[in-house]
C-alpha cells in the first residue's frame, strides 16, 4: 500500500495563542487536501486554541515536545496524558534544537518515544547530522545511531506507525535545502536501517519526512522522491506558503 504523505509544520517558539488562532484561520482553507495528513505542531500554550480554531478542518494539532514521566515534580514539563486529554495525536521528539539547547539525547528521546506509543501518540522523531559530520563523511553512521537508540525496545507494530524526520542541521533555518539527491539518499538509508532493526514490511510502512528550509519551490521535487513521505517545515509553515507546500502536486 502506498504511504500517505504527512506534511507537518513545526512552529517552534513562534505565535502567541491569539496569533495561533489567526494563523490557523488563515491556513485552514489553504491546506485542505485528502492526499496528505496535515499536522501543525505548535507551542504547548497554543494547542487548545489552535485545536478550537482547526475544528471541522483536516488540520491535526500536535505538540513540539513531551516529557517521559506520567506526572509529578517535573516543573515546566508537559505529560503525555495532558496531551491526549485534549486530543493531541502527534508529538515532535528529539528536534535538533532540543538536542542542542536543552540537553536532549537519543536516550531521552527513546524514553519519550516509548511513552508516546504507550499513550497512542504518534512520534515524529527527528534526526540529522551537523555540517562537520557531513564533511567528515560520518552522516550515515551518526543517523543510524540516532535511529537505533531512538527505537530501542519499540515494537515493529509501533515502529510501523511512526514518523521519522530527517533534518540535516546545516539546512535548518539557513535557506540551504539539502539537494534532492542528498535528502533521498539519507531517507532511503533510514528506511534500510528500519528494515535491519525490524523487517521489510515495517520499513515499507514507516513514514520519513525531510526537513530543512523546505519551501513551496523545493517541496515538489523533494516529495516526489521514493523515500520522502512529506516534510517537517519550520519558517514556511508560518506563512500562506504552507498551503502551497501541502498542495505541492
Ligand atoms: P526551517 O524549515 O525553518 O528550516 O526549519 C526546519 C525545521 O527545523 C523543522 O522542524
Amino acid at each position: 500500500m502506498a504511504r500517505k504523505k504527512i506534511i507537518a509544520g513545526n512552529w517552534k517558539m513562534n505565535m502567541t495563542p491569539s496569533e495561533a488562532v489567526e494563523l490557523v484561520n488563515t491556513l485552514k482553507p489553504l491546506v485542505a487536501t485528502e492526499d496528505a495528513d496535515v499536522v501543525f505542531c505548535v507551542p504547548a500554550i497554543d494547542i487548545i486554541p489552535a485545536m478550537e480554531a482547526a475544528k471541522g478542518s483536516n488540520i491535526e494539532i500536535g505538540a513540539e515536545n513531551m516529557y517521559f514521566e506520567e506526572k509529578g515534580a517535573y516543573t515546566g514539563e508537559i505529560s503525555p496524558s495532558m496531551l491526549t486529554d485534549v486530543g493531541v495525536k502527534y508529538v515532535v521528539l528529539g528536534h535538533s534544537e532540543r538536542r542542542e539547547y536543552f540537553a536532549e539525547t537519543s536516550e531521552t528521546v527513546n524514553k519519550k518515544m516509548l511513552k508516546a506509543f504507550e499513550h497512542g501518540i504518534t512520534p515524529i522523531m527527528c534526526c540529522g547530522e551537523t555540517l562537520e559530520q557531513r564533511e567528515q563523511g560520518v552522516t550515515m553512521d551518526f543517523i543510524r545511531q540516532q535511529v537505533k537508540v531512538g527505537f530501542l525496545n519499540v515494537t515493529a507494530a509501533q515502529a510501523a506507525t511512526s514518523v521519522i524526520a530527517y533534518e540535516p542541521i546545516w539546512a535548518i533555518g539557513t535557506g540551504k535545502t539539502a539537494t534532492t539527491e542528498q535528502a533521498q539518499e539519507v531517507c532511503k538509508a533510514i528506511r534500510e536501517c528500519i528494515a535491519e532493526i525490524y523487517d521489510d514490511a515495517t520499513a515499507a510502512a514507516v513514514r520519513i519526512q525531510y526537513g530543512g528550509s523546505v519551501n513551496a519551490a523545493t517541496a515538489p521535487e523533494l516529495f516526489v522522491q521514493p523515500d520522502i513521505d512529506g516534510g517537517l517545515v519550520g519558517g514556511a509553515a508560518l506563512k500562506p506558503d504552507f498551503g502551497k507546500i501541502v498542495n505541492w502536486k
